[in-house]
């Protein structure tokens, strides 16, 4: 069993001029995956906002973060911005491998610019902002995850297979 906050990167969502249906299925998918999901928060693309989010959870303790929206190119998209200045480790193959495969859905996702990395015992991963986007890429890397994640607390050894 692992522990999961949500965090929705959206102006809109966070105005409810629009309903965040991306938070949801990033707890759902995670959920489905062993994860207790322990907080889901929508904030707009301030990076502020955003950086107090993520250390809020990291000190709360949980396993992974994962962040959906404000990855692309709109002059408000500053999610990975923020996720390095919390970062203390960039996981760049995480990433990597989340936009390798989705050039299969959409040649659009070498536009995305969402990174991962770790700060102490957390994981913190982003994801596009769409529900589709979050479902395609989050089912990618979610097994190679919970076994970084199960590394990190030195549950099993590094090259330990299932
Ligand atoms: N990745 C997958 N798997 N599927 C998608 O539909 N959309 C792309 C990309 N990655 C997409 C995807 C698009 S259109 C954009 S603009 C970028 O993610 C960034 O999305 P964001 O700005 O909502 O974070």
């Amino acid at each position: 069993m692992f522990t999961a906050a949500v965090l929705t990167v959206s102006d809109s969502a966070f105005k409810k001029s629009r309903e965040d249906l991306s938070g949801p299925t990033v707890k759902r998918i995670l959920e489905e995956n062993g994860f207790e999901v322990k907080d889901i928060t929508v904030v707009p693309d301030e990076t502020d906002f955003i950086v107090t989010a993520l250390e809020r959870f990291c000190a709360d303790g949980v396993n992974l973060i994962a962040t959906t929206g404000g990855t692309g190119f709109s002059p408000r998209d500053v999610t990975p911005e923020a996720t390095v200045k919390v970062a203390e480790r960039l996981v760049p193959g995480v990433a990597e491998a989340m936009r390798a495969n989705s050039m299969r859905y959409t040649d659009k996702a070498m536009l995305s610019r969402a990174v991962c990395g770790i700060k102490k015992s957390t994981v913190i991963l982003n994801l596009p902002g769409s529900p589709k986007a979050c479902e395609e890429n989050l089912n990618f890397v979610i097994n190679p995850l919970k076994h970084g994640i199960e590394v990190l607390l030195g549950r099993v050894g590094e090259c330990a297979r299932k």
